[in-house]
């Protein structure tokens, strides 16, 4: 494939928003990655979990693994989701910390929140917030979180460093960060890292993952478990041949900030 060699934030940035436009609007659509909910049974969801939220918000799933039993959340905690998209993850995060709990999500993509928003009224999930932004300058207090989560999100960001010092700031002293995310084994070539399909699509934009957990530890946070979650699979030939070539992987990760 012919690689687009122009690389400009902005652009990217539209383009980002433009898939996650389609990904709340036409989950049915042609896309590299797989979402729903047979994707989400086998990275490892409950299906006792997925039976009580939006069967709509599952449809627009476009995570890239399972870390709840990293989170390990419980009654009554705050939890923040960098890139909530259409809320599968809020929801979840809210049957587990409860009434108690709160569950804020933030997203750049209107659309992206809209449906989650709209899934959250119509179901009464009363605990859950949405809030327009970027993962990189979360509108939140430093210190007011207890669990950072984030599903397929901080690869699309061009400063990985910014959102992992921005989690950092946000957690409470013990708090958790578990997360997952798509990174690679090699470094990935310019021709795939300046193609803003291929970033869109999660790949372009993965780090090499012995630089990705060198930065959440520069971060300030320790790194206490990653594991890899090879029932994750890209579908289109050109996200598959990459995948192949480069280690393009799922991992979920738990680390905490001392
Ligand atoms: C691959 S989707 C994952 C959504 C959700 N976590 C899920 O599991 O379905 C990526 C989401 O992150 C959002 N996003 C990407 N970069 C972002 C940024 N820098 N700030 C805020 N949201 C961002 C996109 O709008 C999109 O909704």
């Amino acid at each position: 494939m012919a690689a687009t060699v122009t690389f400009d934030p902005k652009e990217l940035e539209s383009k980002v928003k433009s898939m996650y436009r389609s990904v709340a609007e036409n989950p049915a659509g042609e896309f590299h990655f797989e979402m729903g909910r047979a994707m989400a049974e086998r990275l490892g969801y409950a299906s006792a979990d997925l039976d009580r939220i939006p069967k709509e918000a599952i449809e627009s799933f476009a995570g890239v693994g399972y870390y709840f039993h990293l989170a390990d959340l419980k009654e009554g905690e705050t939890v923040l989701d960098l890139g909530s998209g259409s809320g599968m993850d809020t929801f979840i995060a809210a049957l587990k910390v409860g009434l108690r709990g709160k569950v804020i999500g933030i997203d750049m993509t209107d659309e992206q929140r809209a449906k989650a928003q709209r899934l959250r009224d119509r179901d009464g999930f009363k605990n859950v917030t949405y809030v327009k932004g970027y993962i990189e300058n979360v509108p939140a207090a430093a210190a007011s979180i207890d669990v950072v989560i984030s599903n397929g999100v901080i690869n699309l960001a061009t400063d990985k460093n910014n959102v992992f010092s921005e989690a950092a700031r946000l957690l409470k002293s013990g708090g958790r960060f578990a997360i997952s995310d798509i990174v690679t084994e090699v470094q990935l070539p310019e021709a795939i890292v300046c193609n803003s399909t291929l970033w869109a699509a999660c790949i372009g934009g993965a780090a090499q993952q012995d630089n990705y957990r060198g930065q959440i530890a520069a971060a300030g946070m320790t790194v206490v478990k990653v594991q890899d979650n090879p029932t994750y699979q890209f579908i289109s030939n050109n996200a598959r041949g990459a995948s192949k070539k480069f280690g393009v992987k799922s991992i979920s990760l738990l680390a905490v900030k001392p």
